[in-house]
């Protein structure tokens, strides 16, 4: 259950220090190249390395300091997981591992604060654009501090999709291409960067006008979906749910701007139903 008392803190001042915390690992994962050598398998597809590592525990020990009442979720666990807390971090050091270790510049930092299962606030960095997604609760969607916004089209036949490719879970694969061909029958085309935090905020800010994916982790969408919500947009699962908890888990995500929402909506409910 949701908490619904009052913040303790001041979000956008909480928004403020985190940013502070989070630029400089930025710019730390830029310089960063991985050999071959130094990659670990986590599973299938599932990479990992020193960088990832080394960045994490730098966002752990700054947003600590920042909220010492916080507990965290990070993804590669260099703080122990506090289930009980009622506020977490939601740490994702750097989204897009695979982008880097190609040497692909699309990445980012993607840090939430959530309250039970709500982000409250959220950062995405992009460190090789210098792009900085801010949001907190109330207070709207902001690129580098200027208010961003959904797109207003209104039309699939209009919008840009993005989505990620199945890569590791290929159990829903043929509702997936189901859903694919029609987006790509149906809109102005298809876009996959390789980071979901990225999708996520491109929706906030009016590039992409619609996202999904299938079987993503929390700390891969939790900043995206408040910079979304902040910016105006409709997340959801496939079913069409505004269930905090059921959108944190990143089984099923959905995001869209508000005029496309419903006929993109309709694409997963005909191709996932
Ligand atoms: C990945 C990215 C990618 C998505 C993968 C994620 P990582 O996160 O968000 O876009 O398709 O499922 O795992 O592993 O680079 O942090
Ligand atoms: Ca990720
Ligand atoms: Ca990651």
């Amino acid at each position: 259950m949701d908490s619904l008392a009052p913040l303790s803190f001041d979000a956008e001042a909480l928004t403020s220090g985190a940013v502070e915390v989070i630029r400089p690992v930025g710019e730390y994962l830029v310089e960063q190249r991985v050999a071959e050598a130094d990659i670990e398998v986590k599973g299938l597809n599932s990479l990992v390395s020193h960088v990832d590592k080394t960045a994490e525990a730098r966002l752990v020990k700054g947003l600590q300091a920042l909220l010492p009442e916080a507990g965290f979720l990070a993804e590669e666990g260099t703080a122990g997981a506090s289930d009980n807390a009622r506020f977490r971090w939601v740490v994702d050091p750097l989204d897009g591992t695979t982008n880097l270790i190609h040497g692909l510049p699309v990445f980012c930092v993607s840090v939430a604060l959530v309250d039970g299962h709500q982000p409250v606030v959220a950062i995405v960095y992009d460190p090789n654009r210098d792009e900085c997604f801010t949001a907190w609760q109330g207070g709207g969607t902001h690129l580098n501090g200027k208010p961003v916004c959904c797109a207003d089209r209104s039309q699939l036949s209009d919008a840009l999709v993005a989505t990620g490719f199945p890569h590791w879970d290929f159990d829903r694969m043929d509702d997936y291409l189901e859903a694919l061909t029609a987006y790509a029958r149906g809109s102005r085309g298809i876009r996959r960067m390789g980071s979901a935090a990225i999708d996520l905020a491109y929706v906030a800010c009016g590039r992409f006008d619609l996202f999904f994916e299938y079987s993503l982790q929390p700390w891969d969408i939790a900043a995206g979906l408040l910079l979304v919500q902040e910016a105006g947009g409709i997340t959801c699962t496939f079913s069409g749910q505004d269930d905090t908890q059921a959108m944190l888990s990143g089984a099923e995500t959905f995001a869209a701007a508000p005029g496309i929402a419903k006929e993109g909506l309709a694409v997963i409910r005909s191709a996932f139903g």
